[in-house]
C-alpha cells in the first residue's frame, strides 16, 4: 500500500484491515490519540468540500498529527499556473502525506508520481472517490454486518457520480452482490464501467428506470445528487435534476431492514421527512468517514516509514503502454498538463487512459 488513488489499489484483505482498524479506533479512541504525533497531513483541495476535507482534518488531529493545506486553489500558486507535479514536489518538503481533491480526472495519480510521500485521492472530477468508498463500506459493515450477499440500488446521477463508480468497483470483488442501476437515460453509468461489469465482474446487475420497481428488492438504497457542476449544458441539467426524489411514500415499499445511504451533500433528492426514518443512515455514514480516514492515514504512514525512500511510484506493469496516444476526455489532467501519456490495455484490446479510464483517441 503506497497511495490510494483508486479503490482497487487496496486488496480485499487491505480493505478488511482498514475497516477493522477503524472499528478498533471507534472502540478505543484514547489509544490512538498520539498515533501520528509529529506527522503532518497536507489537504490540497482544488474543488469545494465539507465532509471530506474536514473529516481528513479531524482524523489527523485526533491521531495527534497536524494539518496544513488549502481549500481554495485561488489562494495558492496554482492560480499563477503551477502544475500539480510541481505543487506536490514542494508540499513534500512540508508534509508527510497528502489528501488531494481536484476537478481534473487523474490529478491525484499525477501527484503520486512526483510526491515521494503517500497521496490519497479525495475525489477527482467524475472519476473516483476511494475514501468515500471506505466510508460506505464501513457503514455497510456496521449497519448490515456483512459486505457480501447484498442487493444495492444506485439511484440518480450514475454518469458523473464518482462515489458510485468507486463503490461499484470495490463491491465487484465480494460474493453475491446484486446491483440495480436506477437513473435517467442521460445519467447512465459510463459505458466503460458497464462494459467491465458485463465482461468479468462478480456483480449481477440490471438497469431500471423507476425507484418503485427496485425498492422491494433492496438491502441498500444508495442515493446520489445530480452533479450540476459537471454539466456543460444547463438545459440538460434542468431536464434531469428532479428525476428521482426519495420521500416517505416511496420508502413505504422498502423492506424494514433496508438502509438509505447518500455520500452527501444532498439537494432535493431525499426529502427532509425521510431523515427521521430509522432506515436513513446518511448522517451516521458521515461520522464513519472520519474513523476510516484515521485508519487509512495511520496505515499509509506506517507503510511510508517502513519503505523510505520511494521516489519512482507508482510502477506501471506490462499491461500499460506509455506515449503514442492521446486521451479523448477533456476533463482529464492529461488534456491540460504536460504529463506522461499512460494507457492500460483493456480486456477488449482498447487503450484506456491510466488517469481517467476514458478511451484513447
Ligand atoms: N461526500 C463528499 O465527498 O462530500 P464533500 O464534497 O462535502 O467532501
Amino acid at each position: 500500500m503506497r497511495h490510494l488513488i483508486d479503490p482497487t489499489d487496496l486488496s480485499v484483505e487491505e480493505i478488511h484491515e482498514i475497516l477493522t482498524l477503524a472499528e478498533a479506533i471507534i472502540a478505543d479512541r484514547a489509544k490512538y490519540r498520539e498515533a501520528c504525533k509529529g506527522k503532518k497531513l497536507a489537504t490540497l483541495f482544488y474543488e469545494p468540500s465539507t465532509r471530506t476535507r474536514l473529516s481528513f482534518t479531524a482524523a489527523m488531529l485526533e491521531l495527534g498529527g497536524e494539518v496544513i493545506g488549502f481549500s481554495d486553489a485561488n489562494s495558492s500558486s496554482v492560480s499563477k499556473g503551477e502544475t500539480v507535479a510541481d505543487t506536490v514536489r514542494v508540499i513534500r518538503c512540508f508534509a508527510d502525506i497528502i489528501a488531494m481533491r481536484h476537478f481534473k480526472e487523474g490529478a491525484p495519480l499525477v501527484a503520486s508520481q512526483y510526491a515521494g510521500i503517500p497521496v490519497i485521492n479525495a475525489g477527482d472530477g467524475s472519476h473516483a472517490h476511494p475514501t468515500q468508498t471506505l466510508t460506505d463500506l464501513l457503514t455497510i459493515k456496521r449497519e448490515k454486518g456483512r459486505l457480501d450477499h447484498l442487493t444495492i440500488g444506485f439511484c440518480g446521477d450514475l454518469k458523473f457520480g464518482r462515489t458510485v463508480h468507486s463503490l461499484i468497483k470495490a463491491l465487484s470483488r465480494y460474493e453475491g452482490i446484486r446491483v440495480l442501476l436506477i437513473s435517467p437515460e442521460e445519467l447512465r453509468l459510463p459505458s466503460y464501467m458497464l462494459k467491465e461489469m458485463r465482461a468479468h465482474s462478480n456483480l449481477e446487475f440490471r438497469e431500471v428506470r423507476t425507484m418503485e420497481e427496485a425498492m422491494p428488492e433492496l438491502d441498500i438504497l444508495y442515493m446520489t445528487r445530480v452533479q450540476k457542476e459537471r454539466f456543460l449544458d444547463e438545459e440538460e441539467f434542468d431536464r434531469v435534476k428532479d428525476s428521482f426524489v426519495l420521500d416517505p411514500s416511496k420508502l413505504a415499499a422498502a423492506r424494514e431492514d433496508m438502509i438509505v445511504l447518500h455520500p452527501l451533500p444532498r439537494v432535493n433528492e431525499i426529502t427532509r421527512a425521510v431523515d427521521n426514518d430509522p432506515r436513513a443512515v446518511y448522517f451516521r455514514q458521515v461520522e464513519n468517514g472520519k474513523f476510516v480516514r484515521m485508519a487509512l492515514i495511520y496505515k499509509l504512514l506506517e507503510w511510508a516509514d517502513a519503505n523510505r525512500p520511494y521516489e519512482h511510484t507508482p510502477v506501471f506493469g506490462q499491461e500499460y503502454v506509455v506515449g503514442g496516444h492521446t486521451c479523448s476526455n477533456r476533463r482529464c489532467i492529461s488534456a491540460t498538463e504536460d504529463v506522461d501519456r499512460i494507457f492500460r490495455v483493456a480486456e477488449d484490446g482498447t487503450l484506456r487512459c491510466a488517469y481517467c479510464e476514458t478511451k484513447a483517441k
